[in-house]
């Protein structure tokens, strides 16, 4: 009777999954159970799980061969399958589309601070020793006699419940730097205190050079998950405490303006989704936009170049900053602006450089409303109107070839917005007036 109670307990925690995921769990438990194998659900799941929080991301370890393991899997069930020899995990992708990863249990050890660490195989406690805080070194033993148990020997779910970050380790900083945000990251979402060592050790790791090790593409998978959590504001301003945003650029400051422009972001963003039929917009690079707003021209180059942004991000990234502060003025003019004035001021922008825009500019203010009605009537109207002539039609004219087709293009499609060339025949006469006017 006591063991049913027990089983009934310890599988209560997973029934928390989808039917589909915790029958899938059952399955790699007693395929585990054959190959005499103990496998586990680890870290973020099954904090999120106690939380009750929605994470379908399986991360599972094997206290064995994971690749091994995984293999199996992938041709019981005609999974799809990759392997990463040299971090010794491997990614399944189920045939109902649950992805699931597979990791051996390991200690690490870095070479030096900050480096991708060596791997060796270890017990699970080990495993979950060189993990980043307590509260993400719990596991579920997925094994059939005991489906659902809960391994916690570093106290996670006591932290779980006074809501408190803490690292498993002295070092944990020093190993992996990227855990510096994400202690933030992880302190904001759920709202924890950090624990007072814990505090300490990140005040320490934060006063040092160890973030300037980190790539590129680190640093800024880093960034871009803190501007991708629910409120990036609160964990900008802890960068800004902790003076990490010296590691992007020594010179970056984010003072009041670009503060006022974060918090005012998910006003502006509703508004965009709202009205402009937004899925267009990359929310954490436009966080990182806000974040660098009050930022000069060569300072944003200096931060995308750190960054390693790709060219997409990098072009977006490059639109924003001190230079919008003169679209947005033009754009807030009392005056009634011509059609072409609009789409000159914002033509070439990304949709993440228009909300910047909105965000920039004071609520409740009669300038808010000039700047709402004329972006919306740039991207419903001004921004997909192209001239009725093109670029043969021109040649067969008689305009040479050349940057002059492009010119009478640009100056057709004003006309054009300003309603003086209303179809074809009016904008043949704007070009042959043009080409008379040229002779
Ligand atoms: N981990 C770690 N140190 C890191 C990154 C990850 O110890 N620098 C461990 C933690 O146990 C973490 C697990 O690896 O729970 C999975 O990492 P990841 O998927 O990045 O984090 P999650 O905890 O799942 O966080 P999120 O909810 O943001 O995905």
């Amino acid at each position: 009777m006591r063991t049913m109670k027990n089983q009934m307990k310890q599988t209560f925690l997973l029934q928390r999954l989808p039917a589909r995921h915790l029958s899938m769990l059952r399955q790699i438990g007693r395929l585990a159970d054959e190959q005499d194998l103990p496998v586990y659900l680890v870290g973020g799941v099954v904090r999120d799980l106690l939380l009750k929080r929605t994470n379908w991301d399986l991360d599972l370890t094997v206290e064995g061969d994971g690749i091994a393991f995984a293999r199996l899997v992938a041709d019981r069930y005609r999974a799809g399958l990759a392997t990463f020899e040299r971090f010794a995990t491997a990614r399944l992708v189920m045939p109902n589309g649950i992805k699931v990863d597979i990791a051996s249990t390991r200690r690490e050890s870095y070479v030096r601070p900050a480096a991708l660490p060596n791997v060796e195989p270890a017990t699970l406690h080990e495993d979950l020793r060189r993990r980043d805080f307590t509260i993400n070194a719990m596991a579920i033993q997925l094994n059939s006699a005991t489906f659902g148990h809960l391994h916690d020997p570093y106290g996670g779910q006591g932290d779980l419940r006074a809501r408190t970050i803490r690292v498993l380790h002295e070092g944990s900083f020093v190993d992996d730097p990227t855990r510096m945000f994400r202690a933030i990251r992880f302190a904001q979402r759920f709202g924890f205190r950090l624990e007072s060592q814990t505090a300490r050790l990140l005040k320490a790791g934060a006063a040092t050079d160890l973030i300037a090790q980190l790539s590129g593409p680190r640093l800024c998978n880093e960034i871009l998950l803190l501007a991708g959590e629910v409120c990036p504001q609160r964990s900008f301003d802890w960068l800004r405490r902790l003076k990490l945003l010296r590691f992007l650029h020594p010179d970056l400051r984010y003072a009041g303006p670009a503060r006022r422009i974060v918090q005012s972001l998910p006003r502006a963003l509703a508004w965009w989704w709202r009205r402009c039929n937004g899925d267009s917009i990359d929310r954490p690079l436009l966080y990182v936009m806000a974040l660098l707003a009050g930022a000069e021209q060569p300072i944003i180059e200096a931060v995308g170049m750190r960054l390693m942004l790709s060219n997409e991000q990098a072009k977006k990234v490059r639109a924003g900053g001190q230079r919008l502060k003169s679209v947005v003025r033009g754009l807030g003019e009392a005056r009634r602006l011509r059609p072409s004035e609009v789409h000159r001021l914002l033509n070439g922008l990304p949709d993440e450089a228009l909300v910047l825009c909105l965000a920039m500019v004071k609520e409740r203010t009669a300038m808010l409303a000039r700047v709402k009605r004329r972006i919306c009537d740039y991207v419903k109207r001004l921004r997909v109107t192209k001239p009725a002539l093109g670029g043969d039609e021109l040649l067969h004219m008689g305009v040479e070839p050349g940057p002059a087709v492009g010119t009478i293009l640009a100056l057709l499609l004003e006309a054009k917005l300003d309603g003086v060339a209303r179809g074809k025949a009016d904008e043949r006469a704007f070009v042959r007036a043009r080409l008379a006017g040229d002779a």
